[in-house]
C-alpha cells in the first residue's frame, strides 16, 4: 500500500515537472525565442547543478548557441529566464529604462537565511533605494581612506607570514581568503585578526563555515530558490543555510562592538561605525544582516579573483616583471603608501581590469521587471517581445567577456587592453565585472582597494613562481558560483631584496 501511494506521488511529481518544462518551452515557441530545450527539473543548468562544470559554462553553451539573436530564452530550473546577449539592451535595461526592471531576484530566499532578509542584495522597491541611498555613504572615497591604514595593517601580517614560506610551494587560495577574511572583520565587523598567525581563530572558523556551502546547504539553496513553497516548508521544518552557532557569532561580535564603543565613546572608522550614524532606526539585528552580506558578498569574490591575479602572474613572467618595475617605482617615491599612491598605478589597474575580464566573478546582472516592457525584436524581421511585471531577466557578462567580437583574442591575458590608448576602443558595456547601472555592486571601491593592496605588497616583495603544482593552463572548476581553478593556486615565491 505505502508503495503504491509513493509511486503514485511520485509519478504525480515527475509529471508536474515536465508540464512545467513543457510549458516554458511553448512561452518561449510562443513567442518566437530561441533556447535550447534542457530538462526537466534543472532546465539548461544540470551539469552545473551536478557539479560537472561552472555555471558560467552552461550559460556560455546558450549565449554561443544563437550568436545571431540579441536575446534568447534560459530555463533555470524550473524558471523562464530572459537572457541578454546584446550590449545595446543591458545598457537599456540596466541604465535607460532601469525604471521597468529596478528589482533584483531574491538572493538568499528570507525563509531558510532570515539575518539576511534585509540585506541591500535581497531587498527591492523603496526600500531599496532608501537603504541604498544610506548604504552608498559607507563606500565612498573619503571613507576608503580612513579604512586603509588598517587594510594595509592585514596586508604587512600577509607579507610577514609569506617571508617564511619560501622553501615550499605555497597555497594562495588559502592565503588569500585569510587575507580577505581579516581585512573584512576589520573593516565590516570592527575586530582585528590575523588568520596566518592565528590560524585557526574563531572569526576566520565561523566566516569559512559560513561561506562554505555543504552539499546539504546547496540542495536547500536549489530547493528554496525553485519555489516559495519549498522555502516556507523549510522554514516551518527550522531548516536555515546559516546555522544558529554561526548567526549568534556575527550578532555577538556586532553586539559587544556596538556595547564597547557606547561605553567608551569610541569612534573607529569602518562599516559599523557608519551604520550608526546613519538616520533612521538601526537595530543590532540589522546591522549584523549588513556587515554579514558585505562579509559574505566579498570574502569569496575577493579571494578566488586574487588568487586568479597570482595564478596568472606565475604564469606571466613579462607582465609581473612590468607590474613589479611599475610598484617599485612607486614604493622608491611614495615611502609611505596611502590609497591615493595605490589608485594611481595604472598598469596595476589595467592587470586587475584585464583579470575581471578574463575571469569575472560577476556571471549575470539579474533583474526582475517592474513594468510591462517591449524588448525590439531579438533578430532582424523577428517578432518584439513584451517582459512582463515579475519576470526575471539575465544580462550575461562572462559570456561577453569572452567573445571574441568585443575582445580579440579572449583567451590571452593582455592587460594593454585597458591602457589610456587601447581603453576607448572597448564597446560600452562588453566590459561589466561589478555590474552597471543604480544597481551595480556597492562594494567596487572596497574591493578594488583591497585587492589592488595585496596585489602590491606581493609584487614589491616576492618574485611569484611557477613551481610543481602550478597548473597550466588555468581550467575553471565546476562549482555553481566560485570561480576557481582546477587544483587549487599553488606557486613558489621568492623574496625580493630591496638594493
Ligand atoms: C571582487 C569582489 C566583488 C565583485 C566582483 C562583485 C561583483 C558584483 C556584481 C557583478 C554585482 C551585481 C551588479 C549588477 O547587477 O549590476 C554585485 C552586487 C552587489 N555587491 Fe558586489 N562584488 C564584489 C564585492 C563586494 C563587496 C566587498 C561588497 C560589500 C559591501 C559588495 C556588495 C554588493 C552589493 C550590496 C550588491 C547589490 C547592489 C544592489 O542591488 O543595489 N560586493 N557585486
Amino acid at each position: 500500500m505505502f508503495l503504491a501511494i509513493s509511486f503514485i506521488f511520485f509519478t504525480l511529481f515527475c509529471c508536474y515537472f515536465v508540464y512545467l518544462h513543457k510549458r516554458i518551452h511553448y512561452h518561449f515557441e510562443k513567442n518566437d525565442l530561441k533556447y535550447l530545450p534542457g530538462v526537466p527539473v534543472f532546465g539548461n543548468i544540470l551539469l552545473s547543478t551536478l557539479g560537472r562544470r561552472h555555471n558560467v559554462e552552461d550559460m556560455d553553451a546558450v549565449y554561443k548557441a544563437f550568436p545571431g539573436e540579441r536575446y534568447v530564452g534560459y530555463i533555470e530550473g524550473t524558471k523562464p529566464v530572459i537572457l541578454i546577449r546584446d550590449p545595446e539592451l543591458m545598457k537599456r535595461i540596466t541604465i535607460k529604462d532601469f525604471e521597468y526592471f529596478a528589482d533584483r531576484k531574491e538572493f538568499f530566499p528570507v525563509e531558510i537565511a532570515p539575518l539576511l532578509g534585509n540585506s541591500m542584495i535581497n531587498t527591492n522597491g523603496y526600500k531599496w533605494r532608501e537603504m541604498r541611498l544610506n548604504l552608498s555613504a559607507s563606500f565612498t572615497g573619503s571613507k576608503m581612506r580612513q579604512m586603509f591604514p588598517s587594510m594595509v595593517d592585514v596586508s604587512e601580517n600577509i607579507v610577514s607570514y609569506l617571508k617564511s614560506c619560501q622553501a615550499t610551494p605555497v597555497d594562495m587560495v588559502d592565503t588569500m581568503r585569510r587575507y580577505a577574511n581579516d581585512t573584512m572583520a576589520s573593516a565590516f565587523f570592527g575586530i582585528q585578526v590575523n588568520s596566518v598567525e592565528n590560524r585557526n581563530n574563531e572569526f576566520y572558523k565561523t566566516g569559512k563555515d559560513a561561506a562554505d556551502f555543504t552539499v546539504l546547504d546547496k540542495v536547500c539553496y536549489f530547493l528554496a530558490v525553485q519555489s516559495r513553497l519549498l522555502a516556507k516548508v523549510m522554514q516551518i521544518l527550522g531548516i536555515q543555510i546559516f546555522s544558529m552557532k554561526q548567526i549568534n557569532f556575527f550578532r555577538d561580535i556586532i553586539a559587544n562592538n556596538i556595547k564597547l564603543r557606547k561605553q567608551n565613546n569610541i569612534s573607529r572608522p569602518d562599516f559599523i561605525h557608519h551604520l550608526l550614524d546613519l538616520p533612521g532606526d538601526w537595530n543590532p539585528d540589522d546591522i549584523t544582516g549588513q556587515a554579514f552580506f558585505a562579509f559574505l558578498a566579498g570574502y569569496e569574490t575577493s579571494s578566488s579573483i586574487l588568487a586568479i591575479c597570482i595564478h596568472e602572474l606565475a604564469l606571466n613572467p613579462d607582465i609581473q616583471e612590468r607590474l613589479y618595475q611599475e610598484i617599485r617605482a612607486s614604493a622608491d617615491v611614495h615611502k609611505e603608501l596611502n590609497y591615493d599612491t595605490l589608485a594611481s598605478l595604472k598598469y596595476l589597474d589595467c592587470y586587475l581590469n584585464e583579470i575581471n575580464r578574463k575571469w569575472a566573478a560577476a556571471i549575470v546582472m539579474d533583474r526582475i521587471c517592474t513594468r510591462t516592457y517591449e524588448l525590439p525584436p531579438p533578430r532582424e524581421g523577428g517578432k518584439p517581445y513584451k517582459v512582463m511585471p515579475g519576470q526575471l531577466v539575465y544580462n550575461v557578462v562572462n559570456p561577453v567577456h569572452m567573445d571574441p567580437k568585443y575582445h580579440v583574442n579572449p583567451e590571452v591575458l593582455d592587460p594593454d587592453r585597458f591602457s589610456d590608448e587601447n581603453r576607448p576602443n572597448i564597446k560600452q558595456f562588453t566590459f561589466l565585472p561589478f555590474g552597471m547601472g543604480p544597481r551595480r555592486c556597492l562594494g567596487l571601491q572596497f574591493a578594488t582597494m583591497q585587492m589592488k593592496l595585496i596585489l602590491y605588497q606581493m609584487v614589491l616583495n616576492f618574485e611569484i613562481q611557477k613551481c610543481e603544482m602550478t597548473t597550466d593552463p588555468i581550467r575553471m572548476y565546476p562549482s555553481v558560483l566560485i570561480i576557481k581553478s582546477i587544483g587549487g593556486t599553488w606557486v613558489r615565491i621568492r623574496h625580493r631584496l630591496r638594493t
